[in-house]
């Protein structure tokens, strides 16, 4: 099966669920990109949550930011114009990488959860969400991976 071809059967299937579900979710709400790594951080484009549907502009709540060089990657919720939070998917309990549900991250191996800003919701993990600092300039989000 080459790419093409493996994109189309998955995105029908894809559809067949949703459809079948009565939702629409996870095919539409996800999106993952792949940001700018600079020295200090990643860099992404603002219109990155953007959404137009029937003419109309919307807002994700979050996307994720995947690099191959960084071991996890990072969801970023949207707040308003100006507040995001960067939150890396590492669960704190073992390692795990977590998984974006709507506003909270989930981890599949032991089923901790965390809110959008990287708080303990349901353990078994009792630490926080390593999250980093956002600021936003020119529409270009930048999130400043240096602090620990
Ligand atoms: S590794 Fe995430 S809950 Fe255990």
């Amino acid at each position: 099966m080459d790419r093409r071809e493996f994109i189309r059967n998955g995105c029908a299937a894809c559809l067949s669920a949703t459809v079948a579900a009565g939702i629409l979710s996870s095919c539409t709400s996800t999106r993952y990109i792949s940001g700018a790594l600079g020295k200090d951080g990643l860099t992404i484009d603002a219109a990155e949550f953007m959404t137009r549907q029937k003419g109309k502009t919307g807002y994700r709540s979050f996307v994720i930011v995947r690099n191959n060089a960084l071991q996890y990657p990072v969801c970023v919720y949207r707040f308003s114009e100006n507040e995001y939070s960067a939150l890396w998917m590492q669960c704190t309990h073992q390692g795990t990488e977590l998984q974006a549900l709507g506003d909270r991250l989930q981890c599949p191996a032991h089923g901790s959860e965390f809110d959008n800003k990287g708080m303990v919701k349901t353990g078994p993990a009792g630490k926080s969400l390593r999250s980093f600092p956002v600021t936003v300039s020119n529409n270009q989000i930048f999130i400043d991976l240096r602090v620990v």
